[in-house]
């Protein structure tokens, strides 16, 4: 089978395809033909050698979500699943496959109406927004900002705070452009990357989910609320300065919070169940998916050039 490996850590360039051996599922693994593999920010991350001190190697496959039809399943799968279309999570990595491996209880059936491209949009990046406002004990009738909105865990928190009822929903983007997209999904106001430029804006937030990080985060202390929590969901502005916990004491009479938030502490049955409820809301048209770009698996170059140039609103898929 066809797969993308990355060859050599650094730019794009360094990811190969390559002719694989299909994989055979071991005992409680399935065997899915993929349709859609959708391209997540921590694919780049990982592509960049970043992640290499977590034990993550060169030779390594990368793609963490994908849907297709399962054809083979291993010791103790119940066959029935063979012929059913799912959306999976393969972990991180495995995803940029003809033939992706994935554990059972990884796997979701696709619900009717659902298309693969639309699913590897959100089922991981849900997850990600789902609990990271939770994390950050969200609750009705508060205000929210999403920092680094544009992507697809931003497009989701936006869509989930609204849904849940935040007083406002305010973002951060690039362009006016992202911006009137982000308004269509359920933003509220619409803020410049360093926080400024929306008119009438909450002038404090109860809640920030920050998919950026990066040296800019500690400024975002001083738009929170009294009581007000950030959760760091994501960095894809890179790490914050080392300084960053003074700039919470300053702030000592604000009581503020900040934490940072893995979907990696969260129980598999619970991540199923709320990946299964965001599947079935995005096929009652409930969730909207943000499609960038549908590619070929071969194009695996060009979809990592595109998200390191910050052309991506939404996800890359890329279909075998
Ligand atoms: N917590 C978890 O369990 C978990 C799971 C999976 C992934 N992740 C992490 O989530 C991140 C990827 O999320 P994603 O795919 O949603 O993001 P993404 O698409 O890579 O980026 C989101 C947006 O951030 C904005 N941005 C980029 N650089 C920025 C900067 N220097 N300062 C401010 N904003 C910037 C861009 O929008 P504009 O140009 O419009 O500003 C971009 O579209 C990675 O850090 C990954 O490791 C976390």
């Amino acid at each position: 089978m066809k797969a993308i490996v990355i060859r050599t850590y650094g730019g794009p360039e360094g990811l190969a395809a390559v002719d694989l051996p299909t994989p055979v599922p071991a005992a409680g693994q399935v065997l899915i033909a993929t349709e859609a593999v959708g391209v997540g920010g921590v694919d780049t991350v990982l592509r960049s050698g970043a992640l290499a001190a977590y034990g993550f190697k060169e030779g390594h496959i990368p793609g963490s979500e994908v849907a297709g039809t399962v054809t083979a399943v291993g010791d103790g799968v119940e066959p029935a699943w063979i012929g059913r279309r799912v959306w999976a999570s393969t972990g991180t990595g495995g995803g940029y496959v003809e033939q992706a491996l994935a554990q059972v209880e990884e796997i979701l059936p696709l619900p009717t109406g659902l298309s693969v491209v639309d699913a590897v949009t959100l089922g991981s990046s849900g997850v990600v927004a789902h609990f990271g406002l939770r994390h950050a004990h969200f609750a009705p009738g508060e205000t929210v900002l999403v920092r680094g909105a544009a992507g697809s865990i931003g497009i989701m928190a936006v869509q989930l705070a609204a849904r849940g009822g935040a007083a406002a929903v305010a973002v951060t983007t690039s362009s006016a452009e992202r911006g009137e997209r982000l308004r269509r999904l359920g933003a509220t106001h619409v803020l410049d990357r360093s926080g400024e430029g929306g008119e009438q804006a909450p002038a404090g937030y109860d809640v920030i989910i920050d998919v950026a990080a990066g040296p800019d985060l500690p400024s975002f202390f001083d738009r929170l609320n009294p009581n007000g929590r950030m959760v760091a969901v994501g960095a894809v502005a890179g790490q914050p300065p080392a300084d960053f916990g003074t700039r919470i004491m300053a702030e000592f009479r604000k009581s503020l919070s900040f934490a940072a938030f893995s979907a990696a502490t969260v129980t598999g049955a619970d991540r199923r169940a709320v990946r299964g409820e965001h599947l079935a809301a995005a096929s009652r048209g409930e969730i909207r998916s943000v499609v960038h770009e549908v590619l070929p698996l071969d194009a695996a170059v060009l979809a990592h050039q595109k998200m390191d140039a910050g052309e991506v609103f939404g996800r890359i898929v890329l279909t075998p």
